[in-house]
Order: C-alpha cells, then structure tokens, then sequence
C-alpha cells in the first residue's frame, strides 16, 4: 500500500496547501482530538529548537502522543538501517518525521513504509533534509498570508545561499503564483533547470541575479537564512569569504518596497547573513514566523489526519 508522505512542499497541492494554512489558523481546539490514541515519531540526526518543539506541542494539540529519539540514540543505518525504523515506527505511529542529513533516507523510509509487509497507513514527515524543509515552507506561507492576504504575485526575495529552506520557500511561493527573486553568489543560486521548474509550478515571474540588490528591488518579503547549514560545518571559512557581500543589511531593506518585512527560519547569525538593527527592528517578523511553525504544524497533522475546514463546527 502507498501511504500519504510530506518529503517537500510539492507533495501538497495548492489546494491542500490552502487547507493546512486554513486549518492552521483555526483554534486548537477547534480541530478536536483527531490523534486521540495514536502516536508521532520524531527522529533527529541533527539538533533542532523550533521543530521538535513546535511538532511535539502541534501533536499534543490534537490529542495524540509525541516521542522524540535523537539520531545518536536510533543509529539511523548505524544500529539498524532506516528501513527496519521506519517499517517498526510505522506500527506504533501514525506519523514518523525526521530530521536527517541526506533526503534519500527519508525517501528510502517513505519506500519501506509503503512495502512493509505488515501494511499500516503511517506517514512519513520531512522535518529538515539537505533537500527541503517543508514544514518551514508552510509557516514562511502562513506569515506571508497573515501581512499580506494573498500570495498570487507577491514580490519574495530570497538572499543568501539557495538551500534547504530556500527551495520549500521558492516551491510554495511558485505554488501561490509568487514572483520570486534570488540573490546569490556564483555557484550558490538555484539552476537555470531549478528556475524551470518554479516557473512551470506557477511562479508569476522567476529572476535570478548574483546582485543582491538586484533581488530586493522592490521585493515585499526579504528572506535569509544562514550560510553555514547543518551539515557544512567543514565549509564554514570558505562560504563566510564567499557571502561577505550578502548580508541583509538596513541599506539593503531601504531598496525593498516601504512596507517589506524581513524574515528568518532562525536560527540566526547577526553580523553574518543579517544585521542585527533589520532582525531586531520594526520590519523584522522572524518570531511570529518562528511561532507559525506550530499553527503550520498543527494544521498539516490535522489535514493529514483528515480534518477539514468545511467540517468543523466553527
Ligand atoms: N527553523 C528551524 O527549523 O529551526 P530548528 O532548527 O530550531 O528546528
Ligand atoms: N539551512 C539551515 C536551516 C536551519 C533551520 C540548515 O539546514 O541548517
């Protein structure tokens, strides 16, 4: 049986996007309890602050039972191979989310879960993999969708290296109809084929430029993230040389429409890939968009649990 999974944004489409992000903004409580008596495994090879906070608690919210093993404790392919994880966790949850460093494992898990030979409907849940970062994907939407209603031609700057929360921000705001701009160093920005791509998802106009001026021209929503991910510890001198000059700084948001906001998965480096005076001043939205990650999270267990917004007593 082929179950359910959520290993990036494009494997909601928009309109199920437009359900979790209405589902997000309901009352807990109006969603019920539709985990009563299931469970949420949560595996992280890598550590992490807003995720497992914000999927425990979302979980919790809707009555089931969270249990959140760090990857030196599973041995993910060390002490047992990712399959034989996901096939057991799939008969004692309804979900199994993790955090890795390579997204074939969770592909790989996805994989097993749907050719286990005891069948369960468990589904697998991307919660940060070298490739994408959907749930942060769905709280950049949900914030976006607070300040400005509507995304369908939105002018979202994207500054920095184009990584993991890049491309989940770049897949929904193409999903959305968004007009995407990115600025990033040779080497760093997304390929001409990645453009495609965004373009043939619905993006309303795609620009790529090495400028990062260029990009924020205008733009309504700037957003950064660090430029030394998890995982490219190894690389940090090198790409601190290379993004010198990709700092989202006060001059940078003056370019920006009047009334940009600037945001941030966090966790964030002042100094580095953002001034201090633009995370910390008026534009700066990055902690109502840290708390999005819990209505975001609620709502996608909830959709995926089956919850939708016609059928709730409101
Ligand atoms: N933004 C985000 O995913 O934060 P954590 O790494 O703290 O989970
Ligand atoms: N791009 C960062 C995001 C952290 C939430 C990383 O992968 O480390």
């Amino acid at each position: 049986m082929t179950a359910r999974h959520v290993l990036n944004i494009t494997d909601l489409s928009s309109a199920e996007i437009a359900e979790v992000l209405d589902l997000a903004t309901c009352a807990p409580d109006a969603l019920g309890a539709p985990l009563a008596g299931q469970g949420a495994a949560l595996l992280f090879e890598k550590p992490s602050n807003r995720t497992r906070q914000s999927m425990e608690m979302a979980v919790f919210q809707l009555g089931g039972h969270p249990i959140t093993t760090r990857g030196e404790e599973v041995g993910l392919d060390a002490r047992e191979t990712a399959e034989d994880i996901a096939r057991i966790l799939g008969g004692y949850h309804r979900f199994i989310a993790a955090r890795v460093f390579d997204h074939e494992v969770l592909i790989r898990m996805a994989a097993a879960v749907d050719t286990s030979s005891v069948t369960t409907s468990a589904t697998v849940i991307n919660m940060l993999s070298d490739r994408s970062h959907p749930l942060q994907g769905l709280a950049d939407a949900l914030q976006m969708r607070r300040e400005f209603g509507d995304l369908r031609g939105l002018r979202i700057a994207w500054v920095g290296d184009y990584n993991n929360v890049a491309r989940s921000l770049a897949e929904i705001g193409a999903l959305h109809n968004a007009d995407l701009r990115f600025g990033c160093p040779e080497g760093f920005g997304p390929t001409p084929e990645e453009l495609q791509r965004l373009s043939s998802l619905g993006a309303a106009k795609v620009l790529a430029t090495t400028d990062p001026n260029e990009a924020v021209r205008e733009a309504q929503a700037v957003h950064t993230d660090t430029w030394v991910s998890m995982g490219q510890e190894d690389e940090k001198a090198a790409r601190l040389q290379t993004f010198a000059d990709f700092q989202v700084t006060a001059a940078m948001m003056a370019l920006a429409d009047p009334d940009a906001i600037f945001m941030h998965c966090l966790p964030a480096y002042r100094g580095l890939e953002v001034a201090a005076e633009v995370i910390d001043g008026p534009q700066s939205r990055v902690i109502a968009q840290g708390h999005d990650r819990l209505h975001a999270a609620r709502g996608l267990l909830a959709f995926l649990s089956g919850v939708r917004v016609g059928g709730l007593a409101l």
